[in-house]
């Protein structure tokens, strides 16, 4: 397992908590294809991964845009940074299909990216978002 339900806080907003819910389980099954070396259901887990990350970010940017947030730049710009380098790894995993470079990506980078995210981010704009 990558990482578990609990290593995730929670925010005030239970949509944004469910959201995070199927991404952690989404994540999991994709690191395990990856560890098994099965690369046929981890490239289709990948396109996966690289949708539900998209809807994941586009819905909290609605929900902020619904509710005229103010740290609306401020949020989108860390998706942005990360829309980015998911897009990366996608393409990375497309032209070697190397298991190793997406674990390391989400051990190093996606999965310590997101705990402080959701802490900070997401937890401060829930609350202003409710629930
Ligand atoms: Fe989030
Ligand atoms: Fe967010």
């Amino acid at each position: 397992m990558l990482v578990d339900v609990k290593e995730i806080q929670k925010v005030s907003n239970m949509f944004m908590n469910a959201i995070h819910e199927d991404e952690i389980e989404l994540l999991n099954k994709l690191y395990d294809a990856l560890k098994e070396g099965d690369r046929e259901r981890a490239d289709s887990l990948m396109d996966e991964f690289l949708q539900d990350v998209e809807e994941h970010f586009s819905t909290e940017e609605a929900l902020m845009r619904e509710a005229e947030f103010f740290a609306y730049p401020m949020h989108k710009q860390e998706h942005d940074m990360m829309r980015k380098e998911v897009a990366r790894i996608h393409e990375r995993w497309k032209e070697s299909k190397d298991p190793q470079e997406v674990i390391k990506f989400l051990e190093e980078v996606f999965v310590p990216w997101l705990k402080l995210h959701v802490a900070t981010m997401d937890s401060v704009t829930a609350i202003h978002i409710g629930d």
